[in-house]
């Protein structure tokens, strides 16, 4: 599409126009004063370590998640790696796990010793493609786990069937989709267990944070052990029964927790609402492929608004668009996954890394420079990311951004031929 620059008052901002979104977006974290009455009220009781609030949030989240049992614990890895103790990964069993996703999915399996295998995602979730997961299992694979990316979730129910199936166990990396839903039932309840983060950039925060969610009262026991050094239910308190760690929450980042847990449900509900007017604007712009509607999710959480860019058709490199869209005052970004078997801690694995310490994956018979996942690989190319603050602001700013978007559609052409500094 062609559009004379000298014919239009809509000019990109880039090429010298009007910005479309002039409007800071709200910023991220929030907070208000139920956050600071209940961290005076901590501060003030001098009760700063487990207790009342770290417990209250635990039911609390399990509950808004629908599940029995909340552990609280440092932050979405460590609830990655105690959910894989508690249902029995161990040293050299294989675990499927998708290269589109934050590195800890991969490193919670080899901090245990055992061994990623990567399975392809699908071109139109990003999340694991089931047909692959099912040629990746051999007689070692012990557990699988889908990632729910920016809250839209897998097929648990296809997933869940290959894994009985081969007598697997399924762990949802669930750390985007705080109130995500499939089929009514949340986000973390489909497996045997499931994690979530509080990390500062997540949709609910107290800087760090985790838990891991379960029906399953022996995972929540063992996964409480571990957090708190090995003591068991009933155990004296320098009794250590398990080999655990300490990776327990604070007072502190319970009180906020619950705060920002009061105020999750309105805000999953903005976040759709924002999600659909940008949704239904996409599907009128050629090129713009957006992901499945995922019909049957009854809620999303939205971590951040994903689609993806054919250039061909779009007729701009994904690198200018971008370049374009923050021009208009649009955070959009090329998202910071690449596939993370390329990351170095992967490509060196068959080697053992340089700094002394052996490798977990050294020996084991691994060479991740043969693994290649070409869904994931193209995924990785084109992508575009806008961050879930975004989708918090009033439909007006939305309104904005949609402009934004059709804006560098239409003068695709002009921006493609203009010499825009490369990223
Ligand atoms: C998909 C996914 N899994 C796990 C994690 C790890 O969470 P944390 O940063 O709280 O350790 C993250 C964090 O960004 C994530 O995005």
């Amino acid at each position: 599409m062609s559009e004379s620059l000298s014919s239009t008052s809509d000019r990109p901002a880039i090429l010298g126009g009007q910005a479309a979104c002039p409007d800071a977006w709200p910023t991220w974290p929030v907070h208000d004063d139920d956050e600071e009455t209940r961290l005076l009220k901590v501060l003030r009781s001098g009760e700063w370590w487990f207790g009342e609030n770290v417990q209250q949030f635990e039911q609390e989240f399990a509950a808004f998640q629908g599940a029995k049992y909340g552990v609280t614990c440092t932050n979405g890895t460590t609830a990655i790696e105690m959910g894989l103790r508690a249902i029995g990964v161990v040293e050299g069993d294989e675990v499927v796990v998708p290269p589109y996703s934050f590195i800890s999915t991969a490193s919670a399996v080899v901090t245990l010793g055992a061994i990623p295998v990567f399975a392809d995602i699908r071109p139109d979730t990003l999340c694991l493609d089931v047909d692959d997961v099912a040629k990746k299992i051999t007689p070692r694979t012990k557990a699988i786990i889908p990632v729910h990316i920016a809250g839209l979730m897998a097929d648990m129910e296809r997933i869940n069937a290959l894994a009985s199936e081969h007598g697997l166990v399924v762990l949802e990396d669930a750390a985007h989709a705080w109130g995500s839903q499939l089929q009514g039932r949340g986000a973390g309840t489909w497996g045997a267990c499931g994690t979530f983060s509080f990390q500062v950039s997540k949709n609910i925060t107290a800087g760090e944070g985790g838990i891991l969610v379960t029906d399953d009262e022996e995972i929540a026991d063992l996964c409480r052990s571990f957090t708190h050094c090995g003591r068991t239910k009933d155990s004296q308190w320098y009794d250590h029964n398990l080999l655990g760690s300490n990776l327990r929450l604070t007072e502190f980042q319970a009180a906020i927790l619950l705060a920002q847990l009061s105020r999750l449900e309105n805000q999953v509900g903005r976040r759709e609402k924002n999600a659909a007017l940008l949704n239904e604007a996409l599907a009128a712009i050629p090129g713009i492929r957006r992901l499945a509607s995922a019909s049957q999710m009854t809620r999303r959480s939205y971590h951040m608004a994903i689609f993806r860019l054919e250039e061909s058709t779009f007729g701009l490199s994904r690198d200018k668009f971008i370049q374009a869209l923050n021009a208009e005052g649009v955070p959009a970004s090329e998202g910071w996954y690449r596939p993370l078997y390329q990351n170095g801690v992967f490509q060196t694995a068959h080697e053992g890394p340089a700094h002394g310490i052996r490798a977990p994956l050294a020996d084991k018979g691994v060479d991740y420079r043969q693994v290649s996942c070409p869904v994931c690989e193209q995924v990785c190319r084109d992508a575009v990311w806008i961050p879930q603050n975004v989708l918090l602001a009033e439909e007006a700013q939305i309104e904005n951004l949609i402009r934004a978007i059709q804006k560098v559609a239409k003068h695709a052409d002009n921006l493609r031929d203009a010499n825009l500094p490369s990223t």
